[in-house]
């Protein structure tokens, strides 16, 4: 009979769920201490892959770590005459990871709460016998410590830390989850909850922001750090000091332990803060913040039950089925773009044009030339223009010289590399020429065939434009089949996102070739066929359209900006007005407009903020724009117009004309059912239309080109589980 108190029994239930598990096996090896401390029996956790299969815990991986533990705990208990004794346990990971923590391949397929249940209580079974041998544990933290991994070593007695380290942290609230091995329970009690919680909370809210090894030294969490060269080591001497009482082992825990108020305090601001990120929008968050807040006055067996329940109940969460779906297309569709041509067709790129040396083109060129090494060669209008984009350049070198991102020879090296010229005469010996002047039609094509002019027959002619076809961009020149969209965002550095666009006529060793260019720039790229804006600005005009139009039938400001807050997304409406540029967003809205006359509506209110030079509607105290907000309250209906031509109304949709005055007022609910409706209704067209291969894309798209988030697993499930895909389409996106 099974006995769910027993590991074993949650083994079995949970093997048949993970098939395809890479097994993480933990390997004992004795090591004599120095200074006479005796025998530590050091375990290394090695799946057999090399860095890029981290090591994870499933059921089997988990089971292997057991037998290690009871193997080594007899040994320290009573060792027979034929052993050594253990006079302490050290776990450490293969080269570059210690551990990437539980694998979650297989948590998509739990659907039963025993289950669920199972996966905590067999980790915190495992795990916590290291915390409780009789006899000290070290975790030498050599790599990458996420999630599970770093919980794990929470259990032992003392840890270090190599400063090489780059990725530690507990990244599972941004999933869905928390950290249920330990993880609630045991940091705050080493660190104090303030800190326990920035590391629980306020880092994976934060675009999932890791810990680098300093850090993870000052926070407390290890008690000393070690180059990487002789990390190993130089770990194994310290444990035998320690162990010898040669070394001491401050911690910041105050004697007696941090106050109610501190914890009471802390557990207070992080609700704040998340609160701030998402209005409730995702419970893993909320819930691992309630379980820190009563980690004070629990045992260690109550904490880590409590764990059990909260973990298994958000295991079963909507959400974090949606922050799998979302984790997995980040992990492999994000890597390998879908309807990608033979990337063997793809022509080695060596030098790089840039047109336009403005806000994109800079940055576009700094991030060739960093990324791929090459010379990259910028051109403007006149001198002038030229100068300030090689200015912004050099700023952006030096800071990131003086930041340690980069040593002073790279420096050196990127500087040399990125040039400017007047005349597109250098661009003669280029592979790939990109494109960033003024998003106007006729500008670009000008351009264009200026540049076909002095490239050769074989050189890739890339695209930034935000919405223009880029068909018609090609179309007055000799190869338009070498022409390409390649679309970026805004910050360039920090957006992980390009949009590669195919145009009509572009072939495929074009295609390949940028591909493997935004590849080499370490960005993700998704396919996208050439319609009006792509993905990423078609689906968030239409979003912000429908808030805008509800402003312009009188929705009090306020009430439109909070209506979309109940779907935590990373920032208001109002505030993207403001980071695209509220002209930006009017020039995207006209050619969308253009093109889909029926959904896409130019707000007057829009057209007034521009005209009258608003490029913020917010003030840096965060507080609107007094003028800004009596503009858009103003109920000047006289310029209302559809975009470009007016053209007229389609049959069963009401026509905005004449509402702009505020007779019409829409709650929050309202604001926002309509603003998903529509999400709904244009990602079902741009399906239809074939502008992504699948519902798959657009997600990838939303997450990585406009920050949506895991919860919402980009935007399809959170339509398909709402019943809005259905309302609007009558079927789903995902079946
Ligand atoms: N700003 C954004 O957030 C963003 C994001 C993604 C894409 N884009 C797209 O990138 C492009 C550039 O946008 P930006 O914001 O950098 O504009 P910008 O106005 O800052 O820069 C455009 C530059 O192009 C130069 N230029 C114009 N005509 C030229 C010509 N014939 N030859 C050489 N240089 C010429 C201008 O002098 C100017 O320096 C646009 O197509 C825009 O839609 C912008």
């Amino acid at each position: 009979m099974i006995n769910p108190n027993e590991p074993g029994s949650d083994e079995s239930l949970l093997t048949s769920l993970f098939p395809g598990e890479v097994v993480t096996r933990a390997l004992v090896r004795d090591v004599e201490l120095p200074y006479g401390a005796g025998t530590m029996a050091l375990i290394t956790l090695d799946n057999g892959r090399d860095h890029t299969r981290p090591d994870t815990f499933g059921p089997a991986s988990l089971t292997s770590l057991r037998e290690a533990l009871d193997a080594v705990a007899a040994r320290a208990d009573r060792a027979t005459p034929e052993e050594q004794r253990v006079a302490a346990v050290g776990i450490t990971g293969k080269p570059f990871i210690f551990s990437a923590g539980a694998d979650l391949s297989g948590a998509a397929l739990v659907v039963a709460r025993d289950e669920a249940l199972a996966i905590g209580r067999l980790g915190h079974a495992v795990f916590r016998r290291l915390g409780e041998l009789s006899v000290p544990s070290f975790a030498f933290v050599n790599g990458a410590a996420l999630g599970g991994g770093l919980e794990l070593a929470l259990h032992c007695s003392y840890r270090t830390v190599s400063s090489g380290v780059t990725a530690a942290g507990l990244p599972e609230t941004f999933l869905g989850i928390l950290p249920g091995w330990g993880g609630t329970y045991l940091l705050p009690q080493l660190i104090g909850p303030a800190s326990a919680l920035k590391v629980i909370i306020e880092n994976p809210l934060s675009q999932n922001r890791m810990l680098r090894g300093p850090e993870v030294l000052i926070l407390g969490i290890a008690d000393v750090m070690f180059e990487p060269a002789d990390f190993l080591a130089e770990s194994v001497r310290w444990a035998a000091r320690v162990l010898t009482g040669a070394a001491s082992v401050p911690r910041v825990r105050p004697p007696g332990g941090w106050s109610q108020a501190s914890w009471d305090q802390a557990a207070a601001a992080a609700r704040l803060f998340a609160d701030g990120k998402l209005h409730g929008a995702a419970p893993a968050p909320y819930r691992a913040i309630d379980l820190v807040a009563a980690a004070r006055g629990r045992t260690r067996d109550e904490g880590f039950a409590a764990e059990d329940e909260a973990l298994a109940d958000l295991i079963l969460s909507e959400e974090f089925r949606a922050g799998l779906y979302a984790f997995d297309l980040t992990q492999k569709r994000a890597r390998h773009a879908a309807g990608a041509p033979d990337a063997s067709l793809g022509r080695p790129v060596t030098k790089v044009g840039v047109v336009g040396a403005g806000l994109m083109a800079a940055q576009i060129a700094l991030l060739f030339a960093r990324r791929l090494e090459v010379p990259v060669v910028m051109t403007d209008l006149d001198q002038a223009r030229l100068d300030a984009g090689l200015r912004h350049v050099r700023a952006e070198v030096t800071r990131l010289r003086d930041r340690g991102r980069i040593s002073a020879d790279a420096a050196a090296r990127l500087t040399a590399l990125v040039t400017g010229s007047l005349t597109k005469d250098a661009f003669a010996d280029a592979d790939f020429v990109i494109e960033a002047v003024f998003e106007e039609i006729a500008v670009k094509r000008q351009v264009f065939a200026e540049v076909e002019a002095v490239v050769r027959p074989d050189c890739v002619l890339a695209t930034n434009t935000s919405s223009l076809s880029v068909t018609e961009m090609a179309s007055g020149l000799a190869h338009p089949s070498r022409v390409a969209g390649f679309h970026f965002f805004n910050p360039v550095a920090m957006m992980p996102l390009v949009e590669v666009v195919r145009a009509a006529h572009t072939d495929d060793a074009t295609l390949a070739t940028a591909l493997a260019v935004g590849t080499g720039l370490k960005k993700n790229c998704v396919l996208v066929k050439d319609a009006p804006a792509f993905v990423v600005n078609r689906l968030l005009t239409r979003f912000l359209g429908e808030i805008i139009g509800c402003v312009d039938e009188g929705t009090p400001l306020e009430v439109a900006e909070h209506a979309p807050d109940p779907l935590g997304l990373p920032m208001s409406p109002f505030f993207l007005l403001q980071l695209v540029g509220p002209a930006v967003a009017l020039h995207v809205t006209e050619t969308l407009a253009a093109a889909y006359p029926d959904r896409f509506t130019v707000s007057p209110k829009l057209r007034a903020l521009v005209a009258a030079g608003k490029t913020a509607v917010y003030r840096p105290d965060f507080t609107v724009d007094e003028s800004v907000a009596a503009l858009l309250a103003r109920g000047d209906d006289s310029t209302t117009a559809r975009g470009g031509s007016t053209p007229p109304d389609p049959p069963g949709r009401p026509p905005r004309e004449g509402m702009a005055g505020g007779d019409r007022p829409s709650t929050a609910g309202e604001v926002r059912e309509r603003a998903l409706e529509a999400l709904a209704e244009e990602i079902r067209l741009m399906l239809d239309e074939g502008v992504v291969a699948a519902p798959e894309d657009i997600d990838l798209c939303m997450i990585l080109g406009a920050g949506w988030p895991f919860h919402l697993g980009g935007i399809t499930p959170y339509l398909d589980r709402t019943g809005i895909t259905e309302k609007v389409t009558g079927t789903r996106f995902r079946v």
